[in-house]
């Protein structure tokens, strides 16, 4: 079965060929980077103009890349949720207008089930469950004990900022440009991470649950000074803003290990699978594997970690074999629990 995957949710637009859930033709994407610089975040009204100019262009070009035409896709799996509703929408009717036109089926996928997916699409070896899921993006921070795809118990979320989210915000603090986690991940290999005794957030009676907006304060007080807020200019040298990023890196992703290892010894599950722009990061892949020998952490391809259509044909896929196809009815969300 040949699937066509559409990813419309945030600021990239992003178009995937997928065969049987797992083979990937063709996985393309425009980012709209260049375009949100300047505020610092995604602008949501400009996103969603920008993905009706760059839908069509990309479906082509992943078509051409994989070989095939229009006639030979089976099945259009398309993010409906959760995310920006404007975004979404663009996505959700360019999905409903080619399933029409071709008369094949449709179906929705929930763009965070797509980021536990994308782990388990890019191991060789057939995932066995229970397992444990942890989304890191810019936009979500979750675990989930997963039972089998589709079957999932939400442990643990943020209370606050998403994990990437914090990491845009410190770098804003630093000014870094957007998006900040890559940045920060730079500037972090020159400083000195035992510098700043920065911590994440504990929430009571709840250890699985994530808090990082006390962390991202300490680091604007420290950065800016004492109670002074984001526009107050930085009273640090460079070197202090390496030992900054290089702290609260290791703060943020420190909490998000011990928690998911607290997890899996609860849950008594060995294999991990992380998903998410966060994930992206050769530090916290590194921390992870340092972190206990006994656990597996199954981490994405590269390529598969920020946002992208191809987890979103192969999730497509699966949901679709369980009965699942959607109608033309179908309406965007842009806020719904896993
Ligand atoms: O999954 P994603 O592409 O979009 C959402 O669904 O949100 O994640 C984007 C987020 C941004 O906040 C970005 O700063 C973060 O992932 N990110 C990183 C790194 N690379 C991307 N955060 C920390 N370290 C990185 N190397
Ligand atoms: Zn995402």
């Amino acid at each position: 079965m040949l699937i066509l995957g559409i990813e419309s949710t945030c600021d990239e637009t992003a178009i995937a060929i997928v065969e049987n859930g797992r083979k990937i033709h063709s996985n393309v994407l425009r980012s709209q980077i260049e375009t949100h610089k300047r505020y610092g975040g995604v602008f949501p009204e400009l996103a969603s103009r920008q993905h009706v100019d760059h839908l069509l262009p990309l479906i082509e070009r992943a078509l051409k890349e994989a070989g095939y035409t229009k006639r030979d896709i089976d099945l259009i799996a398309v993010s409906y949720a959760p995310g920006l509703i404007g975004c979404i929408v663009m996505g959700l009717n360019c999905a409903k207008a080619l399933s029409y036109a071709l008369d094949i089926p449709f179906i929705g996928v929930h763009h965070v089930e797509a980021h536990l997916y994308s782990a388990i699409m890019s191991r060789d070896e057939k995932a066995t469950y229970p397992a444990l899921g942890l989304v890191l993006s810019g936009g979500h921070t979750l675990m989930a004990r997963i039972d089998d795809i589709g079957s999932y118990t939400l442990l643990g979320s943020t209370v606050d900022d998403a994990i990437g989210e914090c990491f845009d915000k410190v770098a804003r603090f630093l000014d870094l440009p957007y998006p900040g986690g890559p940045e920060i991940e730079k500037l972090a290999l020159s400083g000195n991470a035992t510098k700043y005794p920065f911590k994440a957030g504990r929430v009571k009676g709840k250890p699985l649950h994530f808090s990082f907006s006390g962390l991202k304060t300490n680091v604007l007080y420290s950065i800016k000074g004492q109670n002074n807020n984001k526009k107050a200019p930085s009273i640090l040298s460079e070197d202090e803003k390496a030992d900054v990023a290089a702290s609260f890196q290791e703060a943020a992703f420190k909490d998000i290990i011990k928690k998911t290892i607290l997890a899996a010894r609860m849950e008594n599950i060995q294999d991990i699978y992380l998903g998410g722009g966060v994930t992206n990061s050769s530090a916290l892949r590194a921390m992870f594997e340092k972190a206990d020998s006994k656990l597996n952490f199954h981490f994405p391809k590269k390529e598969l970690c920020q946002d992208n259509a191809a987890m979103i044909a192969g999730l497509g896929y699966h949901k679709y074999l369980s009965g699942n196809a959607s109608s033309l009815d179908l309406e965007a969300i842009p806020r719904v629990q896993l």
